[in-house]
Order: structure tokens, then C-alpha cells, then sequence
């Protein structure tokens, strides 16, 4: 078996969005430093209340999932339709804008740790004017793994392969698939620990280190913290080493769509027309309008 090799790092961008949450964003951070179907990857993490505790007051998505992953800190999200979810540490919330969501994401504290990851995945173009729907999913509802050599892998999408074992995550299972087949896994290694996973063959993967460093590959290669490192498209699996310490990091995969993105800030499409249309019906208030049943 041939292993995938770190091709590219992208190192994050400290940038803020929504009303001032500082942020580091490293895939979609700059133009076309995308993974398809990976748009966007960021990170909030503060101690400091005032880089967050103003939050995301209401704001428009379409044609693409957002995946939220809290690892400290308390968020409630609300939505058009009257959804209240509250995200805690370790909770997922699974979200396909699809047709249109206008959502809030606010912090439900005033002191304290807040962190937690937020990733934009691509829709394929039959699927972008869907009906939006969302997964709010509790920490008890993602699969933990102890791995043999200590540490552990939290499945939060997809089917991991662990020490032999196949463990399926929430979403993207064979009941209710994703189109990008999507594989979402959080890894915490011990000093020394190193972390092998096969990668379907034509799929993109990358990695994102969230404590410590990491080394990947027969050559080694180093990835620091914050940094997403893009694996190439050759090679059956991926090998991830702790650097020095314990090491913590997202190894995620999915089926490129290999479809044409138009971006203009939350509304993801295939044409520039559509996206206009996207701003048209924001603006009109009929972004999130059910759509009609298709024939
Ligand atoms: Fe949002």
C-alpha cells in the first residue's frame, strides 16, 4: 500500500467574521485555496469574551453544508424556522443550507474558553436547491475509538478503520449518505503515537492540526500547529506521527465534485447567475421560500 504525501500546507489566516469573532481560517482563505469539495476551514479559539461574545447575529446560506464541531465553549444556533439548537463541548451540528437557511450562531457565555471548528462542504449542483435540513448531534452520538497504541478517534463522519475495526460515525451513513461521501475524524495521539487510515482512491484528504504538531507520510514531513496540509491524490492511506508530544488533529476525506464554484460570501453556486439570483431572493425574502416540488 502506497502512502498519501503532504503536497501543500496551508497555514491559517487570522481574519474575524460575523459580528467580530476572531478567527483562523485556512482552506478558503484566500482565492482559490480550496479542496474540493472543501470550501472553508475555521478555527475560533480565545480565552478573551470579547473575540466572540458577539457571535453570528442572522445571516444568510445557500448551496453548500456547514459542519460546526464545538470542542469548548456553549453556542445555540436559531434559524427561519424556528429551530433552537445548543452546541457543548464535543457536539457537532450537521447543517445542508441547500435552497436557503438564515441562522444565528451566538455565544452562550461571557467568560471562558470558546473553540470550536467550522467547515463549509460543497453540495453537489443537484442538491444545492434542496430543502435545507439540519443534525444538531450530541457528543454521546459520536463514536470514540481507544486506538491500541493509546490515544483515541472520535468518527464524526464517514466509517473509520481503527486497529481492524470499521467504526461508522452519525453522518454519512448507509441509511442516509452524503454525495461527497464525507469522512470527518478527530485523532488525539500520545507522545510517539502514529495514526494510519486508508483514503478512497480518488478522494481528496487533508489534515488540520489542533494541538501539538504532527509528521506525515514515509517522508516525514512536518505540519505544524493551525496549519490544514493537503495530501496528494497518489497513495492508499495516510500515516500521521506525533511531533515531540501529544498530538491532536482532523484527518478529513471526501469525493472531489469536480463542478464549477461561484462564491460571494455565503452563497455558493455553479454560476454567477445563480448566485445573483441567490442575492436577488435574499434580498426579496425568499431565500429560504420551500421550494416547489420538482417533476
Ligand atoms: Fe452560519
Amino acid at each position: 500500500m502506497t502512502e498519501r504525501k503532504l503536497v501543500q500546507v496551508v497555514d491559517a489566516l487570522e481574519t474575524s467574521d460575523g459580528a467580530g469573532v476572531k478567527l483562523r481560517r485556512s482552506l478558503g482563505g484566500r482565492p482559490g485555496l480550496r479542496l474540493d469539495p472543501f470550501l472553508m476551514l475555521d478555527e475560533f479559539g480565545t480565552e478573551n469574551p470579547d473575540d466572540y461574545i458577539a457571535g453570528f447575529p442572522p445571516h444568510p446560506h445557500r448551496g453548500f453544508t456547514t459542519v460546526t464541531y464545538m470542542l469548548d465553549g456553549h453556542m445555540q444556533h436559531r434559524d427561519h424556522l424556528g429551530n433552537v439548537g445548543d452546541l457543548g463541548p464535543g457536539g457537532v451540528q450537521w447543517m445542508d443550507a441547500a435552497h436557503g437557511v438564515i441562522h444565528s450562531e451566538m455565544p452562550q457565555q461571557d467568560h471562558g474558553r470558546m473553540r470550536g471548528m467550522q467547515l463549509w462542504l460543497n453540495l453537489p449542483a443537484v442538491e444545492k436547491m434542496k430543502p435545507a435540513f439540519y443534525r444538531d448531534l450530541a457528543p454521546q452520538q459520536i463514536p470514540v475509538v481507544a486506538l491500541e497504541g493509546g490515544g483515541e478517534v472520535k468518527v464524526i463522519a464517514g466509517t473509520a478503520m481503527v486497529d481492524e475495526k470499521s467504526v461508522t460515525g452519525p453522518i454519512n451513513t448507509a441509511d442516509r449518505p452524503v454525495a461527497t461521501d464525507p469522512l470527518y475524524l478527530d485523532i488525539a495521539l500520545p507522545g510517539g503515537g502514529v495514526f494510519t487510515h486508508p483514503i478512497t482512491a480518488g478522494h481528496n484528504a487533508f489534515i488540520y492540526v489542533l494541538e501539538g504538531g504532527v509528521r506525515i507520510g514515509p517522508d516525514h514531513q512536518r505540519l505544524g500547529l493551525h496549519g490544514a496540509g493537503i495530501l496528494g491524490r497518489e497513495g492508499e492511506r495516510a500515516t500521521i506521527a506525533a511531533e515531540g508530544g501529544a498530538a491532536r488533529f482532523l484527518l478529513l476525506a471526501a469525493r472531489p465534485l469536480g463542478e464549477p464554484v461561484v462564491q460571494y460570501g455565503p452563497f455558493v453556486m455553479n454560476t454567477r447567475d445563480e448566485v445573483e439570483q441567490a442575492m436577488r431572493d435574499y434580498q426579496a425574502g425568499t431565500l429560504t421560500a420551500e421550494p416547489a416540488p420538482q417533476s
